[in-house]
């Protein structure tokens, strides 16, 4: 029997576009933010760092502003390995069992990047990302964002201004104890509902930091922001760990080499993203900014630090102590 010579051609490409097709890995990388983003904009650096340094036998495919998943089902969707990458915040870790990301979530527990660096690149990082492989789940990077200011309705100056307000938080026992700890009723709601839930009534108030209020539009439906810089928010780069481990070394080692590139850019494009952000709510003339000033501020910290004391049991004494030990921080000194 005689086949045509094309035919033999085209069976061929077939047979080595299957081949190719089969060699590249698709990672799927879900997050809940804006593009326009410290965690967007790193996201999109990792991707096209990996296919680099890959040469194109990884694909990572990005998914932002909760396209494929919100915040609960993220974290799901990642362990039963329908995506391999996220970034989640690290108030979000708690409902995996992983209690002890909530330090991060302590109020006022550091006082700047630097400290929080030490935490993130130092031992006490370490020994939490180890605490999630448990869960299936293998942590790559902490990526910066930035610190929390409060926004609301109504002007935020003295403590009693937080009072009887509905706050939506993230999913942390830590910051419900913080919005309880100012009167406040705290309110669980996925990032991606948030507008949402501001613009019709269903909580008065929030937290965040500037970037991700301002990709979400929040100061269409806030009009008042407090700079009170009461808390911080950042991530957890993690991926599935069975797909990790299954991975080839040598394609293992350069995403690791993607990730660090793509951490250090994360973390140099934060503050000035963040800057940015409150520049553009302020241009908007849509939302008053208010500077607290130092008794303001003070009188904030002086309500939220017993936070600290109150979680212990849930976060862990070790860690908390770990974490003031790396900053300095002191309960006592308010
Ligand atoms: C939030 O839910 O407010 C944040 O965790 C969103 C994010 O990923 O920055």
């Amino acid at each position: 029997m005689r086949f045509p010579v094309k035919s033999i051609l085209a069976g061929a490409l077939l047979a080595f576009g299957a081949t190719f097709a089969q060699a590249q890995t698709v990672i799927k990388f879900s997050h809940v933010v804006a593009q326009d983003t410290p965690k967007g904009k790193a996201a999109e650096f990792f991707a096209k760092k990996a296919e680099e340094l890959t040469k194109g036998k990884v694909k990572v495919e990005v998914y932002a502003n909760s396209a494929l998943y919100k915040d609960k089902e993220e974290m799901e969707a990642l362990q039963l390995g329908s995506v391999q990458m996220l970034a989640p915040s690290l108030a979000k870790f708690g409902p995996l069992g992983v209690k002890e990301f909530e330090v991060f979530d302590l109020p006022f527990i550091f006082d700047n990047r630097d400290e929080l660096h030490k935490i993130t690149t130092g031992p006490v990082g370490e020994k939490l990302m180890k605490k999630l492989q448990t869960r299936g789940i293998t942590g790559l990077a902490f990526w910066d964002n930035g610190f929390k200011d409060f926004s609301a309705n109504k002007p935020l100056h003295s403590v009693a201004d937080y009072k009887g307000l509905k706050y939506r938080i993230q999913s942390s026992k830590v910051l419900e104890e913080e919005i309880r700890a100012l009167g406040g009723i705290p309110q669980v709601i996925a990032f991606g509902e948030t507008y949402q839930a501001l613009q019709t009534g269903v909580v008065d108030a929030t937290e965040n930091p500037p970037s991700n209020f301002y990709t979400q539009k929040m100061h269409e439906v806030q009009k008042h922001v407090s700079l009170t810089k009461h808390g911080y928010l950042g991530y957890a780069v993690i991926v599935n760990k069975k797909f990790w481990d299954g991975l080839p070394g040598d394609v293992r080692g350069q995403l690791e080499d993607a990730m660090r590139q793509a951490t250090a850019y994360a973390n140099q494009i934060a503050q000035d993203e963040n800057d940015r952000a409150m520049e553009a709510v302020k241009a908007s003339g849509k939302t008053t900014i208010y500077t607290p000033t130092a008794e303001e501020r003070a009188a904030l910290k002086k309500a939220l630090v017993p936070v600290h004391e109150k979680m212990s049991g849930r976060i862990g004494k070790e860690i908390i102590q770990d974490v003031y030990k790396a900053t300095g921080f002191d309960p006592k000194k308010l």
